[in-house]
Parts: C-alpha cells; sequence; structure tokens
C-alpha cells in the first residue's frame, strides 16, 4: 500500500509541545496540549499525519520515576489518599475497559490508513492501562501479583452512568463491529461514544482537572503529573482522529451519518453529567481548606468542619446550579449550614428581592452543597460589574468542582446580565481559593490592600 511520507509542519510552539521528552512535559500544561485539538478542527492532520505524531511521541512507563510521588503518597491524610484512590480507580478502570474494547474498531476499520492509526491507539491505550500498574505498585502499593487481581480490586463502586458507558455500551458496541467489521454505521456510532464522549467529553475533562491542580501545588515534576500528560497528549491524537472520521462521514453522508452522531450524543452525554464530577478530582495533596470567599468572610476561615463526614462518599450524585429567587426564602434557610452565621430573614427577605444581588446554591441531589453569592455595582463611567461576594464548598461535597462551577455559574449570569466584568478578593495566602478562581478564567490583576469600616458588632 502507498502511503503518504511526509511530515506535517506544525507551528514552533506545537512543535515543542509535539517533540517533548517526559522531563520536558513537566513544564507543558494541559491546555497547551489541548490546543492540537482545536488546531486539528481548524486544518485536520491526515491519518497519516497523526500516526506520525504516534511514532515520533513515544514514552516508556519504565522511564518514570515515582519517587516523589511516594514521598507525597506516605505524607498525605487518609482523606487525601482515598479521593486520589476513588479518581484514579476511575482513570485506571477506563483504561482497561477502552484497550479491551478497540480491537473490532480495527477490523471494522474502512481504509488501511485508518486501521493502521487504530492500531497505534491500542499500543497507546494498553500503555496507559500500565501506567496506572506501575503507579499503584509503586505509590499505593498492593499485595495483588498480576494485573486481573489488581483490576479487581480497584474496580470502582461506580454511579450509573459510569456502569452505562463503560460496561454496558462500549462492550455492546465492540461487539456489534466483532460480529459485523462492514458495519459502518456501528462504526460511526462507536466513534462518537469512544472517541467524542468517553476521550473528549469524559478523560480529557478529568485530565485537564487533575493536572492543572497539580500544577497549582507545584507538583509538576512528579511521575504522576509528566506521565499523565504524556497521556493526555496520546489523547488528543485520539480526540482529532474521532473529529476526522465523524467529519468526513458527514461530509459524505451527512443524511445517513448525522442522526447516528446526534443520537449517539443525546443519550450519551446525560450519562457523563453524573460521571464527571467524580472524575474531576483533585490530587492527592490537593485538599482546598475547608471554605473559601472574598474579602468580606475570608477572615472567618477557620471555621470549619460544619458537616460530620470526613470522607468521599462511595458514589456522588449529579450536581445541580440554581438561581435563587424572592420566593426562596425558605430554601437559603434549609442550606444555613453553609454560611458563616445563621441566615436572618430580614437579611434573606432583602437579598432576594433585590435584582441586583444574586444567590446561587449547588445541589448535590436534594443537599446544599456550596453557594456563591454576588452583587451588580455600577458606577456612572464604567457600567455594571459583578461583585463575587462569597463562595463557599461544604466540605463533605469538595473535591467534586463545585467551587469552580459556582463561579463559572455567577460569570455566565453577570455577562447574562450585561456586566462587562466580575471582580472577587481574596487573601494571598488562600491557594484553595486562589486556584479556584484560576481554574473559572479568574486572572489576579493587583494586590491590594483592604480597610474596612464597622458599623456594629
Ligand atoms: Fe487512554
Ligand atoms: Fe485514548
Amino acid at each position: 500500500m502507498a502511503v503518504e511520507t511526509e511530515r506535517e509542519r506544525l507551528d514552533p510552539d506545537l512543535e515543542r509541545i509535539a517533540r517533548a521528552n517526559l522531563k520536558e512535559l513537566g513544564d507543558i500544561r494541559i491546555d497547551d496540549v489541548l490546543s492540537f485539538i482545536d488546531r486539528g478542527i481548524e486544518n485536520m492532520p491526515s491519518y497519516m499525519d497523526l500516526y506520525r505524531r504516534w511514532e515520533s511521541q513515544q514514552w516508556a512507563v519504565g522511564d518514570l520515576d515515582f519517587a516523589l510521588d511516594r514521598q507525597d503518597w506516605l505524607e498525605s491524610s487518609e482523606l487525601d489518599r482515598k479521593a486520589t484512590l476513588w479518581s484514579h480507580r476511575l482513570f485506571f478502570n477506563g483504561e482497561e475497559r477502552v484497550t479491551s474494547t478497540l480491537a473490532p474498531f480495527v477490523w471494522a476499520a474502512p481504509s488501511p490508513e485508518i486501521e493502521i492509526f487504530l492500531s497505534t491507539q491500542m499500543a497507546d491505550e494498553a500503555r496507559h492501562t500500565a501506567f496506572f500498574d506501575r503507579w499503584w505498585h509503586e505509590v499505593v502499593g498492593t499485595e495483588t501479583t498480576n494485573l486481573a487481581e489488581l483490576l479487581a480490586e480497584i474496580r470502582p463502586d461506580t454511579n450509573e452512568g459510569y456502569t452505562e458507558l463503560f460496561y454496558d455500551r462500549l462492550p455492546s458496541t465492540a461487539q456489534r463491529l466483532a460480529s459485523n467489521p462492514k458495519d459502518i454505521e456501528a462504526f460511526i456510532e462507536g466513534v462518537t461514544l469512544y472517541h467524542i464522549v468517553i476521550e473528549a467529553t469524559l478523560a480529557l475533562t478529568g485530565q485537564r482537572f487533575e493536572l492543572e491542580s497539580m500544577r497549582e501545588l507545584g507538583t509538576t515534576d512528579r511521575g504522576f503529573y509528566r506521565g499523565f500528560t504524556a497521556i493526555a497528549r496520546d489523547e488528543s491524537r485520539h480526540v482529532n482522529f474521532g473529529i476526522k472520521v465523524l467529519q468526513e462521514a458527514v461530509r459524505e453522508d451527512a443524511a445517513r451519518f448525522a442522526p447516528i452522531i446526534q443520537k449517539t450524543l443525546v443519550e450519551c452525554l446525560p450519562q457523563t453529567h453524573s460521571t464527571r464530577p467524580i472524575l474531576a478530582t483533585s490530587p492527592s495533596s490537593a485538599v482546598p481548606r475547608v471554605r473559601f470567599s472574598s474579602s468580606r468572610s475570608t477572615r472567618s476561615t477557620s471555621a470549619c468542619g460544619r458537616s460530620g463526614s470526613t470522607s468521599p462518599p462511595e458514589s456522588w450524585p449529579a450536581m445541580n446550579i440554581e438561581r435563587m429567587g424572592p420566593e426562596d426564602q425558605d430554601r437559603v434557610m434549609a442550606a444555613a449550614a453553609l454560611f458563616d452565621y445563621p441566615p436572618r430573614s430580614d437579611a434573606v427577605n432583602r437579598f432576594l428581592a433585590d435584582p441586583n444581588h444574586h444567590l446561587l446554591i449547588a445541589y448535590s441531589g436534594d443537599v446544599p452543597a456550596g453557594f456563591v453569592s454576588g452583587v451588580e455595582v455600577t458606577h456612572p463611567d464604567k457600567g455594571t460589574e459583578m461583585f463575587l461576594y462569597e463562595l463557599a464548598v461544604d466540605e463533605a461535597h469538595q473535591r467534586q468542582g463545585i467551587g469552580t462551577a459556582l463561579v463559572e455559574a455567577l460569570r455566565d449570569l453577570a455577562r447574562a446580565q450585561g456586566c462587562y466584568g466580575m471582580w472577587v478578593l481574596t487573601d494571598d495566602d488562600n491557594a484553595a481559593a486562589g486556584a479556584t478562581y484560576r481554574k473559572a478564567g479568574g486572572e489576579v490583576e493587583s494586590q491590594p490592600l483592604m480597610f474596612s469600616w464597622r458599623f456594629v458588632r
């Protein structure tokens, strides 16, 4: 077969990431890795370009050094360990699931170039599984003597969405392809599920959250950071591949293929909604302080341990953010545990009745898990901006991305209200608040001094 041999030309910044070795990956941000996907959408590489990227982006699990990771582990609290294990079990198990179901996709490849690329992906997914196997043995420690035993030991008690995607839809789609490799419609459905829902939506989102949390903590020299960044770079190739397959299918016959893609997304994306917060946990030492807030209440950050529970639940229900209106006094009172002091009914009524005051509460199932409040402030020469007044997340519901989601929700509301910007003040030693605001897109503008006038109490 004649295959292309010319190497694709990349911009210098992408070339640096494309060529980085494991040590250099410690200096690279996940967002830079993900820019391969954005650029790929603008200027789609060929399947053989992606193959050649794979050739030049080889890395070895055996080259990683987990000594510092092990030291972190030994020094971390029981709570940190539980949270890290919860997140890594999902990734580890997920990598094994995608390794075990990819072969029928290779058999069903509609062209030799696709067959070649998918064969490289099989090697990648096996390496990702081996990465977690080694991390588990050297950082956590295990008595198991082979991978099958370890996988049985780590298999997470997951929620319905995870089970449906990894134990029902993925293997049944692979089985359809194995039974009839010429079923191109099953192939398109499978690529939508595998490359778009599982890899682009679930895996890369979780990886981004975890790697950025490690960057905030200054732990980018750990073996886990380097290896996980190499995994994210591999996943960016896989996602580029999936987008290309679907783009070509729709160009070839939109009436036939677009409804299959759409139906698969409509059916599967709700499953990721309940899976994503679980994947988006922080790394072992990333324990945010119990609550963080704007300058008005940072002096009360020692108020902690409001909820009793000290370990992550076995399964986190879906999170939902709701905006409180004038009729919601009772719901605010029911969320009293989230506030510094018990809410006063006169202040609650006044707050909710004022259209420039906003309160968003995050519910985990039916339980109030956190809130963000904001006030629109207007100045004659500038217009209106949103002041992020206070942010709080209940201890038992931390590590699920709720703080970031609340800040993003208030930011979106500010945009919708026509504000030209949003601002917040926080103490410079409040790392958890800083990390959350950065994750939600905020940038440090200055380091002001705060003066206050207190009229009562
Ligand atoms: Fe993978
Ligand atoms: Fe992958």
